[in-house]
């Protein structure tokens, strides 16, 4: 048997569904059996899931990353930290050191709820900021005030909570309402975030201000900038939309980008087993039955998906083989000033992060 040690469950209520979001969630019914039939429906996949696991070889061991992502985890509130509490007795263990996360939207929490997490074991949180300037917290069609949001701010920062920030780049109307992505740095940094996941917007046809988005080259400079910002300070990007100072890099997520097990929970919630070089099972919870969508890769999915994770970090892809027209893409690269090609080892940097669909492409071109 081989062991899964990490989980990712999702959460599929929101207060209010924000126009720009693509996760999957419904709006939170407080007076109706929404709760329940999430409860329930976790109890079957829980099931299915042992089910899955088995028939993989898989087992899950204790964890050493437990991550609630939604959707809005933080409104599972007190009926949730019961739910896990319990999952946390019969079923699931966090082993020692893991590290337990719980995304809160900053209008969406009480401290009643966030002490009931942390008794069973939330070490965590990962803030739902976007932006802190008050412009555009209405643009982006969010559901609290920046007043909630520095609030929580406050509150994770007095309470020595290790937390993570979540902002967005690319808004619409950027230029034209000048938006002031420095002064929402230094606002941000006061409360000496550990860990800064940076977005940059991605809007779909239907998105109410599709007109109104800032340019590519626009948001290339705000991107640099941040990332440069960030970097000056100490952090260290460590994939495309990951910064973090040193020993404070999301344990969860590198698993992901490393291509090592994940087991998942939760309607779309995905999780992959790999089960040798040449053999891997990703699975996907379907939303309206405790049921999952397999899909079965080949060396040539999993090659590709390792070469387009490891690429996405700062640990770089490091080919078996290294033949002679891929060291001149490699070196074509480092002139373009997109990373480093050292030790047999390609390393991108945040220009290079920024052009991964195109060098992707390049990829492609010579045959990958
Ligand atoms: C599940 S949400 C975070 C928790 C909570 N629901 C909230 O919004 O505060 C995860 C993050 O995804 C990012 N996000 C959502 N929709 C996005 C989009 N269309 N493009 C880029 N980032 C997006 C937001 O930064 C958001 O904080
Ligand atoms: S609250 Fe978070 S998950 Fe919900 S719609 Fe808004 S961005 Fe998406």
């Amino acid at each position: 048997m081989t062991h899964v040690s990490s989980l990712y469950l999702h959460v599929p209520f929101c207060k209010h569904l924000c126009n720009y979001c693509d996760f999957y969630k419904k709006r939170y019914e407080p007076d109706s059996n929404q709760m329940e039939d999430f409860h329930q429906s976790l109890e079957l996949s829980w099931l299915r899931h042992e089910e899955l696991l088995t028939s993989r070889s898989y087992k899950l061991d204790s964890l050493t990353s437990l991550y609630l992502g939604g959707g809005t985890p933080s409104l599972w509130g007190m009926a949730g930290a019961e739910f896990m509490g319990r999952w946390l007795n019969d079923r699931l263990k966090l082993g020692p050191g893991a590290e337990f996360t719980m995304e809160i939207d900053p209008g969406t929490w009480a401290e009643e709820m966030v002490l009931a997490w942390k008794a069973i074991g939330l070490n965590r949180i990962s803030i739902g900021t976007q932006t802190l300037d008050p412009n555009f917290i209405k643009i982006m069609d969010r559901s609290h005030s920046l007043d909630e949001t520095f609030e929580l701010l406050e509150y994770t920062q007095k309470h020595g909570w290790n937390f993570s920030l979540d902002f967005l780049l690319g808004l619409p109307f950027s230029r034209e309402k000048k938006r002031n992505i420095e002064n929402e740095l230094i606002q941000l940094l006061k409360f000496k975030p550990k860990h800064i996941s940076l977005y940059i917007l991605n809007a779909r046809s239907k998105y109410p201000h599709i007109q109104s988005m800032p340019e590519d080259e626009f948001i290339r400079e705000e991107y640099l900038f941040v990332s440069d910002y960030l970097q000056k300070l100490g952090f260290i990007h460590y994939e495309v939309s990951n910064f973090a100072l040193p020993g404070y890099e999301s344990k969860h997520n590198l698993k992901y980008w490393k291509g090592e097990a994940m087991g998942a929970l939760g309607p779309t919630a995905t999780g992959y087993l790999p089960q040798s070089e040449i053999q891997a099972t990703r699975y996907k919870w379907k939303v309206t039955k405790s049921e999952v969508e397999i899909e079965e890769l080949g060396i040539k999915e999993i090659n590709l998906e390792h070469i387009y994770l490891s690429l996405r970090t700062n640990i770089g892809w490091k080919p078996l083989v290294i033949l002679p027209p891929l060291e001149r893409l490699f070196s074509s690269w480092e002139n373009m000033k997109y990373g480093h090609f050292t030790e047999g080892r390609m390393k991108l940097n945040s220009l290079g992060f920024l052009m991964m669909d195109s060098l992707m492409d390049d990829l492609f071109r010579i045959g990958f």
